[in-house]
C-alpha cells in the first residue's frame, strides 16, 4: 500500500509516495536521484550505502523509507553543496581511495565522528570507520587522511598540492 512521506532531504523538504517495503536506498538512488549511496552487501555489513539519518549514520539498505518521515535525511551530496568538503580534499590529498566506492560512507561516518569528538585518537577513529569495507586501500591513507584534517596526522601543517 503506498503511503505519502514529508522529510528533510539535504535541507529540502521532500514528500514522495512510497510502498511500505520500499527501502530508503533504493529510494533514494531511483525516486530521488541521490546516487553517492552506494548498493554493495544490501544486508547491512559493507556501510556503502550510509547516510546521515537526523545527524546519526545508519545503512540506508536497513532502513524503511516509512521510517524517514519527519525526519533529516543528509547523503554526501547534502555535505558537497560549496564543492568538495574538507575532509574529501583530505582524502584527495592522502590518496585514501581508488575505485571510490567505499568512500561517500566513510566521509559520511568520519563526520559524525569529528562532529561528535573534535580530536578523536586513531582507535577511535578505526571503530568509527569499522562499520564502512574498504576492498582497496587498506584502511591506512583513510585512517591517515581523518588523523590530518583533525590535525593529529604526520602530513599536518605540509604543503599539499
Ligand atoms: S549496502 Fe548497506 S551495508 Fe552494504
Ligand atoms: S576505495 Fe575501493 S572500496 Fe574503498
Amino acid at each position: 500500500m503506498k503511503k505519502k512521506i514529508t522529510f528533510l532531504l539535504n535541507s529540502e523538504t521532500r514528500s514522495i509516495e512510497v510502498e511500505s517495503g520500499d527501502i530508503l536506498l533504493d529510494v533514494l538512488r531511483d525516486k530521488l536521484g541521490i546516487k553517492t549511496p552506494k548498493i554493495g552487501c544490501d544486508m547491512g555489513d559493507c556501510g556503502s550505502c550510509t547516510v546521515m539519518l537526523d545527524g546519526k549514520t545508519v545503512k540506508s539498505c536497513l532502513v524503511l523509507a516509512l521510517e524517514v518521515e519527519g525526519q533529516e535525511v543528509t547523503t554526501l551530496e547534502g555535505l558537497m553543496k560549496d564543492g568538495m568538503t574538507p575532509l574529501q580534499q583530505t582524502f584527495h590529498d592522502f590518496n585514501s581511495f581508488q575505485c571510490g566506492f567505499c568512500t561517500p560512507g566513510m566521509v559520511l561516518s568520519a563526520t559524525e565522528l569529528i562532529n561528535k569528538n573534535p580530536k578523536p585518537n586513531r582507535k577511535e577513529i578505526q571503530e568509527a570507520l569499522s562499520g564502512n569495507l574498504c576492498r582497496c586501500t587498506g584502511y591506512i591513507p583513510i585512517i591517515e587522511a581523518v588523523e590530518d584534517l583533525i590535525g593529529k596526522g604526520k602530513g599536518e601543517g605540509k604543503e599539499k598540492g
